[in-house]
């Protein structure tokens, strides 16, 4: 059984199959007829302890296209309601027999170690500040789309870096294909390490964005701050929400980029997040792809299943 918990641990290779895979499964989105059979008599169960539009409904799209039996997991109505820990509603699930489990949780850390007490294979769906490896794949597919590779392009990943697993994700496998990455955020919104994470760094939105191919917008995510750390919206804004002015300073074919759920008014004005430059509705539907190419490439006919 194989996992996909991070983008850590993918050798360039890896990812680049992965991509190329989920180009072919796009192909198969955009038919009239968008199934196929490949995991006919599989079974995923997607198990989310967090809230989830993007991720969990493209996680069920993508396992019904690709023929397999889903089920959506209500935790807010499960027996976690009543103290069951995360280990034991895993196993619980584990011994119906399911192919996958898609998993999304809090805490950094914890669907590598339900992963090691299942017996099928296990995906990412996100770990508190730590991964969100199919969010990086499905940014890297719309990137390719559009400029025909990852390497050598300037991604700049502004905002709230320091609680975003998407950045953490992007940011190895960006470097692993070869981008130049540059972090732009207050100092108070960078995780300690940043440096060592093969990143520049920069602490003002005109410097970093400058002859940026891609710029990269997150979440400020505010449920996370406390107290006296909780920037004001309108300070934010002024210094890191993307308007057109700082856009400005990118290359004038820049992407800009959103994972979602998107702050309209705090790290992105609206006129961007809809503008010409934006491919964030795009992003969405890379997604049902790549989450495809990672489900088949894991239980599809050529993998083990928990048989
Ligand atoms: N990008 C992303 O993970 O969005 P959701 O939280 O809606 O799944």
């Amino acid at each position: 059984r194989r996992h996909l918990i991070g983008i850590a641990g993918l050798s360039p290779q890896d990812i680049t199959e992965l991509l190329d895979l989920a180009e072919a499964e796009v192909a198969v989105s955009r038919q009239v007829e968008k199934k196929k059979s490949v995991l006919k008599g599989r079974t995923q169960i997607n198990l989310f302890f967090e809230a989830s539009t993007r991720t969990q409904a493209s996680f069920e799209l993508a396992g019904k296209r690709l023929g397999a039996d889903v089920m959506n997991m209500s935790v807010a109505s499960s027996s976690v309601k009543k103290g069951e820990t995360l280990i034991d509603t895993a196993m619980t699930l584990n011994a119906m027999r399911p192919d996958l489990l898609v998993v999304r949780h809090h805490s950094a850390g914890a669907v590598a170690l339900l992963a090691q007490k299942v017996a099928c294979s296990v995906v990412n769906a996100g770990d508190g500040a730590h991964e969100h490896p199919t969010q990086a794949l499905l940014d890297a597919l719309t990137i390719r789309r559009h400029k025909g590779r990852i390497a050598r392009l300037v991604v700049a990943i502004c905002g709230d870096v320091l609680h975003s697993r998407v950045a953490r994700s992007n940011i190895l496998l960006l470097n692993a294909l070869g981008a130049e990455v540059r972090v732009v955020a207050p100092s108070t919104l960078l995780p300690s390490g940043i440096d060592q994470m093969g990143v520049r760094v920069f602490r003002r939105m005109d410097e970093g964005l400058k002859g940026a191919d891609v710029v990269m917008m997150l979440r400020l995510q505010r449920e996370r701050m406390e107290g006296a750390f909780v920037p004001s919206v309108r300070e934010y804004f002024r210094y890191f929400g993307l308007d057109a002015a700082k856009l400005a300073h990118a290359k004038p074919d820049a992407l800009v980029m959103h994972p979602g759920p998107m702050n309209r008014g705090v790290e992105i004005a609206s006129e961007i997040a809809d503008g010409p430059a934006s491919v964030i509705e795009e992003q969405v539907e890379m997604g049902v792809a790549v989450r495809m190419a990672v489900i088949e490439h894991l239980i599809g006919l050529s993998a083990e299943g928990n048989t």
